[in-house]
């Protein structure tokens, strides 16, 4: 039978295998791999490329409303089209439930947003605000049975954050159904003390912003987190996780064979909290929770790339304008730090940015990239068919030029934001085609896809919980 599209004489990557193959693809499914595939009737030449599964990106903030009543730069539309042209296929945004808000309703509310919309495949993960006895006992489980299998608990943000009571029951939730909970790791209490004395002191610019979220506020919430996840006797998914100390307190847990899954992301690779002193606000533009930390807790999240300790790499993109009534600097923003939105964007540089800084640089291998970067987020997240290059799986190909420089601006950048923290950042790899489902999207840098190509993907069981 005749292919719908081959792939020839490329070097494709997996977590495991590094490999000359041509790929064989069919009602958009790989079904060869193989030294020279049959007749196709599209044909892509892959010579000095690498192909790779595409990326998923399991933490994005997606059309979201931030507490300010600010609205997010992306909608389905922007976020998904700039994550294809950074090389994803899937992403996995979060459907936030409002206070006293059921989360079918907010599901609801999603899904009408991302209809016909997405670039991408998508799935959701929900964030719990409100974990009544009737969200946890009856709405969570009847949602895990229906495919969104994760959750995410905040211990910070005020209108978020859940105390240590309803952290613990969300995880019992969570072992009864087997979902998997992702936690949010700084403490509340911390920060609003720390907030207070800069206030008294006048000392409001965003740079505030990172001193008053240091390294112990999010060691001692992931020491927690990993210890109520023990209590509980479940598996945990620690997000965002900047710095070396909140890393050992994930090492400790693990010694002690506890299942804790470690995420990291781009800004805590290459972007520290000097770059929160930006002139007349600019700093603002850095604005993340946790906040980039400093020269030696990039190189502590480097070794935990580099020697497996963490899982997951994700951008948490999350975007704002920077300049827009709307945006991080509305009028408000340019009175204190409190104001300004938390969040950056970040999900089309995610992959190059590992890419270059890993890869290239020799820090970690091929496969470690696919593994941090796809394989994973498949697993751990229960996207099944997704994630790799094999026979059977989804035809969600990334095809790299490992030689391509670029530098990093902004105006060359999809997303619906008006800044990025990396403009200018010299890189060293891009994908250059992206194929979703077997059709063709992205061809030379360039956008031949159509909106809605991307679908809902319901989910199963992560395969943490799956082995409980
Ligand atoms: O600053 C951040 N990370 N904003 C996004 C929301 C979150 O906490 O992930
Ligand atoms: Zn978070
Ligand atoms: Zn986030
Ligand atoms: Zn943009």
């Amino acid at each position: 039978m005749t292919l719908d599209l081959a792939i020839r004489g490329g070097t494709i990557a997996t977590a495991s295998d590094v490999f000359r193959a041509d790929v064989g693809i069919r009602e958009g499914r790989i079904v060869e791999i193989a030294e020279g595939v049959g007749a196709a009737r599209e044909t892509l030449d892959a010579a000095g490329r690498l192909v790779l599964p595409g990326g998923i990106d399991s933490h994005v903030h997606i059309s979201q409303p931030s507490g300010a009543g600010i609205r997010m730069a992306d909608d389905f539309e922007s976020g998904t089209r700039s994550a294809l042209m950074g090389g994803n296929t899937t992403v996995l945004p979060f459907c936030l439930q409002g206070k006293g808000q059921s989360l079918r309703e907010a599901l609801q509310g999603y899904h009408a947003l991302a209809e016909g919309q997405c670039y991408t495949d998508h799935s959701f993960h929900l964030i719990v605000s409100d974990a009544t006895p009737s969200v946890l006992g009856q709405e969570l489980p009847a949602l895990v049975a229906d495919g969104y299998t994760s959750f995410k608990v905040f211990m910070t943000y005020e209108d978020l954050r859940l105390n240590d009571a309803e952290i613990l029951a969300t995880m019992d939730t969570a072992r009864r159904t087997g979902a998997l909970v992702m936690v949010h790791c700084e403490n509340e209490d911390a920060i609003r003390y720390l907030v207070g004395q800069h206030e008294a002191r006048g000392d409001v610019a965003p740079r505030a912003h990172a001193t008053t979220r240091p390294v112990a506020v999010e060691r001692e919430a992931t020491h927690r987190a990993v210890s109520l996840a023990e209590v509980v006797d479940v598996p945990v998914v620690i997000v965002h996780v900047s710095n070396g100390a909140a890393l050992s307190e994930i090492r400790a847990a693990r010694a002690r064979g506890r299942r804790v899954v470690a995420e990291t992301c781009p800004q805590y690779l290459v972007l520290t909290a000097a770059d929160l002193e930006g002139m007349d606000w600019e700093g603002a533009k850095f604005v993340c929770s946790p906040p980039p930390r400093d020269a030696a807790e990039q190189v502590a999240c480097w070794t935990g790339l580099e020697t497996g300790d963490f899982d997951l790499f994700s951008s948490d993109h999350c975007p704002f304008r920077y300049d827009d009534a709307e945006g991080k600097l509305n009028p408000r923003g340019r009175t204190s730090f409190r104001h300004v939105p938390n969040g950056i964007p970040g999900v089309e540089t995610r992959l190059p940015i590992l890419f270059s800084e890993g890869v290239t640089k020799g820090r970690i291998d091929l496969s470690r990239f696919v593994a941090l970067t796809a394989t994973n987020h498949a697993r751990i997240y229960g996207l099944e068919r997704k994630g790799s290059i094999a026979i059977g799986m989804d035809a969600d190909i990334a095809i790299w030029n490992p030689e391509a420089r670029r530098t990093i601006r902004h105006a060359d950048l999809h997303d619906g934001a008006d800044y990025t923290p990396y403009e200018g950042l010299e890189v060293v790899g891009w994908p250059e085609d992206v194929i979703l489902g077997g059709r063709l999207m992205v061809r030379g840098g360039v956008l031949v896809g159509q909106k809605g190509a991307g679908t809902y993907r319901p989910r199963v069981l992560s395969s943490l919980a799956r082995v409980a």
